[in-house]
């Protein structure tokens, strides 16, 4: 069997980058068989793109348009082209915090990733963790998910529980969480990934 090429991959954030640093970690140490050819982010000077610079990676900020939550249709075919233009096997969606609409997914079919901080179908949405908090629930989580139309309801591809304790805040829960996420991100990308090949390898019968 032919080793499958490792995936270049575009990392997309507006936060601080944890999960963009555990990915570039798991590559660093082996555990995941990737290359990051961009990171790109709606927020000048955030956090990850300061990492990407620190650690050598193409970074680039993109004006996103005048919306809050979406890219208008003008942004979206600039994101569009810079990702075209870095060959990206796949978007990596690592806090970013806009929500990708049609004209986006169509040119990256099955090719987008996000990881959400709750067990879903549970909790989508903004700030999942407070959700399951006031919620009641005991157990919560992260999940790595395809990216399709619809917000935070695409195929799974991994999830990880977490408990939630009697004396949890918003931020020792959401710390837990992130832990996990950092956890499970590189090995779902990994295990993606390999699916995608799986699939597109013809039937042989010799
Ligand atoms: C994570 O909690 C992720 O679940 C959510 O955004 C946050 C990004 O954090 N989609 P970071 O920028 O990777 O630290």
């Amino acid at each position: 069997m032919v080793e499958a090429k490792r995936p270049r991959l575009c990392v997309l954030g507006s936060g601080k980058g944890s999960n963009y640093l555990a990915i570039n970690e798991a590559i660093e140490t082996g555990v995941l068989h990737a290359e990051i050819v961009l990171v790109l982010s709606d927020v000048q000077n955030s956090g990850i793109l300061q990492h990407a610079q620190r650690l050598g990676h193409k970074a680039l900020y993109l004006y996103p348009g005048p919306k809050r939550t979406v890219l208008d249709k003008a942004q979206e075919l600039q994101y569009v082209d810079v990702i075209k233009q870095s060959a990206a096997d796949l978007v990596i969606l690592a806090g970013f915090m806009r929500v990708l609409k049609s004209g986006f997914l169509r040119e990256f079919p099955n090719r987008v990733l996000n990881i959400h901080p709750s067990l879903l179908p549970n909790f989508r949405g903004l700030r999942a963790w407070e959700q399951a908090l006031k919620a009641g629930v005991n157990e919560t989580g992260c999940t790595v998910h395809v990216v399709t139309e619809e917000l935070d309801a695409g195929p799974i591809v991994l999830q990880a529980t977490v408990p939630v304790l009697p004396d949890d805040t918003a931020e020792s829960l959401h710390a837990r969480i992130q832990k996990q996420e950092h956890n499970i991100y590189p090995k779902a990308i990994e295990m993606y990934w390999k699916q995608l090949n799986q699939a597109a390898e013809p039937n042989r019968c010799d």
